[in-house]
């Protein structure tokens, strides 16, 4: 594995250990801490400051980042990296919006926000011409960050946005008549490249792209990138690709290292060095409505997002960003292997 493509880890272990729980078949298998034990946001407060960093804070851009999250590629961590780096970055004491513009709502149903067809939603904001500030709620457990639910009547809002005015644009206004002050807006896309998307696109300056440590990885990327030149010519002077973060990295696999090379050597700077492991406990987070922020603190999937929050938020005010020493990204690495073996 490249170390520099490995993910920086805490120096002691953060929180009490996953205690261990026998399946009686051979299987054991992490269990999550109590949630009744402490407050899931402290224990979340814990792994920031197992860092190490959490006095020290985290600069706070000058202006609102509007983060467009996108891959027309299904599956590839859009929306896992949208609300764990959203709530690392909350933790790290930034104020953030996570808008949801996937009609599958994957990313509300993981902040642990009601969804159902009557909530106010990202929808009416988009069709309807609603305030965002109608549709926006706070998400239990992490102070300071907020979503813009999306519900099932987004599916057709592809459709009934073709013969609105300023289509294209619908959302950039909703944001910009938004007053609440915020430090981040991360917009979760769904996996094709049709009016949402174009929406987010003319809505924010950058585009993180997550990018799947696996076969066929770049795949798709060229129409992806086609999409963002189009946009930036006629739509939106400002947009760039400014994030590329690989995720699922299994760090056992020589394709995994193979893919994170070949990314490197195509976008080099744009490529976040903190990349995300492949996690059992990231993937269970979901269904828990939690991130894995709250859901398991000081497991690698966990730290590993606030690291990237941390490297983004410093290339965003154009601080050197320096990863951990290497003994705490070997112990990392460590760590996600075993995790990876449940
Ligand atoms: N680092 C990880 N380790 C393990 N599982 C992961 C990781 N990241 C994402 N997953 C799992 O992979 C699946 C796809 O992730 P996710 O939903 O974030 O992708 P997506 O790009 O948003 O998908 P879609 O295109 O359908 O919106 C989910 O089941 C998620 O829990
Ligand atoms: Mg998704």
């Amino acid at each position: 594995m490249r170390s520099d493509a490995n993910i920086a880890g805490p120096m002691t272990d953060p929180v009490p250990g996953p205690r261990t729980e026998s399946l009686g078949d051979g299987v054991s298998r992490e269990t999550p801490p109590p949630m009744d034990d402490t407050p899931i946001g402290r224990a979340a407060q814990l792994a920031v400051e197992a860092l190490g960093r959490a006095g020290e804070g985290l600069p706070r851009p000058d202006r609102t980042r509007v983060m467009v999250v996108a891959n027309q590629k299904g599956g590839v961590g859009k929306t896992t990296t949208t609300v764990n780096l959203a709530a690392s970055l909350a933790l790290h004491g930034a104020r953030v919006l996570v808008v949801d513009l996937d009609p599958q709502g994957n990313a509300s149903t993981a902040l642990g926000i009601d969804h159902h067809a009557e909530v106010p939603s990202i929808y009416d904001v988009l069709v309807d011409s609603r305030p965002l500030s109608e549709v926006v709620q706070p998400v239990p457990d992490v102070e300071g960050l907020f979503c813009a639910p999306a519900t099932i009547d987004l599916a057709g809002a592809e459709i009934e946005l073709v013969s609105l005015v300023a289509r294209e644009s619908r959302l950039q206004r909703a944001i910009q008549a938004y007053e609440q002050p915020l430090d981040y807006i991360l917009i979760d896309c769904p996996p094709s490249l049709g009016l949402l998307t174009v929406n987010a696109m003319v809505a924010g300056a950058e585009v993180l792209i997550p990018i799947q440590c696996e076969y066929y990885a770049l795949e798709g990327l060229g129409q992806l990138l086609r999409n963002v030149d189009l946009v930036r010519g006629h739509l939106n002077p400002e947009l760039h690709v400014s994030t590329i973060l690989l995720t699922m990295y299994d760090g056992r696999t020589r394709l995994a290292s193979q893919v994170a090379d070949e990314v490197r050597t195509h976008f080099g700077k744009e490529v976040l060095r903190t990349s995300i492991p492949r996690s059992v406990r990231i993937s269970e987070a979901p269904s828990y409505g939690q991130t894995v922020l709250t859901y398991d603190p000081g497991s690698s999937g966990s730290l590993s997002y606030l690291e990237a929050a941390r490297e983004i938020a410093l290339r965003g005010v154009g601080v050197h960003y320096e990863a951990q020493p290497a003994h705490t990204s070997n112990q990392n690495s460590l760590q996600n292997n075993s995790e990876g073996m449940q």
